[in-house]
């Protein structure tokens, strides 16, 4: 059975949560330097998210990307990784800092990780640090490094959030950086959106405003590629063949064509990133619920979906 929700949607991607913690402090989502972190008893275990992906898997689920906080904060993650990677999932991605990367790389990709997107901001040492409050950069490049020698170069993926007067000088250098990596860059608008308390409209650098940007660095305009619906970056290929994407959740949300749900690292499950309550599946999970009755919760949560929390 694989419900649509109300506006025909399936549920095929999955954010998964490992940890509520992280190793950065970034200004648009950990803007403070202290949290208090969820109680280690809460946090799902690998049994229990295996138990729940496999019901999600019965939901229409093919793809899991597992996300953070920092997902590599977690202890094993790479036992983690092994456990879905022998469910058969179509995709297996990683959302990381590549912090600690250059120590787990090999493993990670032993285990059967698919592929691999490294959040950065920046390539400038000082200006990370003020970004991020944290002085990794090294790390991040070192991580880097180790995740092509592990053989998970391809599919390589930057996100990058571009911010007005922040970061917005190096969209050139950040397009021949990921180019020398032979990874795939996307920009992502800045969204008002979770801990990014300095949100304006004005600091939003809009993916207009980025081609405007690419075509005087490139000489030439983009060329917009072909992409499925369901795939939230609009790509483009630069005059070298490289491409580029472009994920315009702020000018142009995809909501209608959203796909995506999420887990929390404690059990909590939300149909839209916007989404401010969810449906807390770890209680009836540990109270012995049955899969099935574990499905039917999921389905009725996603079958009364309306979300467009971007638009
Ligand atoms: N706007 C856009 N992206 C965000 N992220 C977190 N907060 C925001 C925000 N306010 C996402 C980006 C980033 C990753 C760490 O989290 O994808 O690369
Ligand atoms: Fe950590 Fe990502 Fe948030 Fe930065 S944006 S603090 S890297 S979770």
């Amino acid at each position: 059975m694989t419900p649509l929700d109300r506006l025909q949607r399936p549920l095929r991607n999955l954010r998964l949560s490992v940890t509520d913690r992280c190793n950065l402090r970034c200004s648009y989502c950990m803007p403070e330097e202290n949290y208090v972190w969820l109680p280690h008893r809460d946090i799902l275990s690998f049994e229990e998210i295996g138990r729940l992906v496999d019901v999600f898997r019965e939901l229409g689920v093919t793809k899991v990307r597992l996300t953070g906080g920092e997902p590599l904060l977690r202890k094993d993650l790479p036992e983690l990784v092994g456990m879905l990677a022998a469910k058969g999932l179509d995709d297996l991605a990683l959302t990381t800092t590549g912090v600690l990367l250059a120590d787990q790389a090999e493993a990670l990709a032993r285990a059967g990780l698919h592929r691999l997107t490294v959040s950065l901001d920046t390539l400038d040492p000082a200006r990370f640090e003020a970004l991020s409050r944290r002085a990794r950069l090294d790390r991040v490049f070192a991580g880097m490094e180790a995740a092509r020698a592990a053989g998970l170069g391809e599919g390589l993926k930057i996100d990058t959030v571009l911010m007005r007067g922040v970061n917005d000088d190096e969209i050139g250098a950040l397009v021949d950086f990921a180019r020398a990596q032979g990874a795939e860059l996307r920009f992502i608008e800045y969204m008002d959106v979770g801990g990014a308390t300095r949100w304006t409209p004005e600091t939003v650098v809009s993916q207009a405003e980025i081609l405007r940007h690419l075509e005087e660095l490139e000489g030439a305009a983009p060329v917009p590629i072909d992409k499925s619906d369901w795939a939230p970056a609009n790509r483009w290929r630069l005059a070298d063949g490289s491409t580029v994407g472009i994920i315009a959740s702020t000018t142009a949300p995809f909501c209608r064509t959203c796909d995506r749900a999420r887990l929390t690292a404690d059990g909590t499950f939300y149909s839209c990133l916007y989404a401010t309550t969810g449906l807390d599946i770890s209680a009836p999970l540990r109270d012995g619920a049955s899969p099935d009755e574990l499905r039917e919760l999921l389905a009725a949560t996603w079958t009364a979906r309306e979300d467009r929390g971007a638009e």
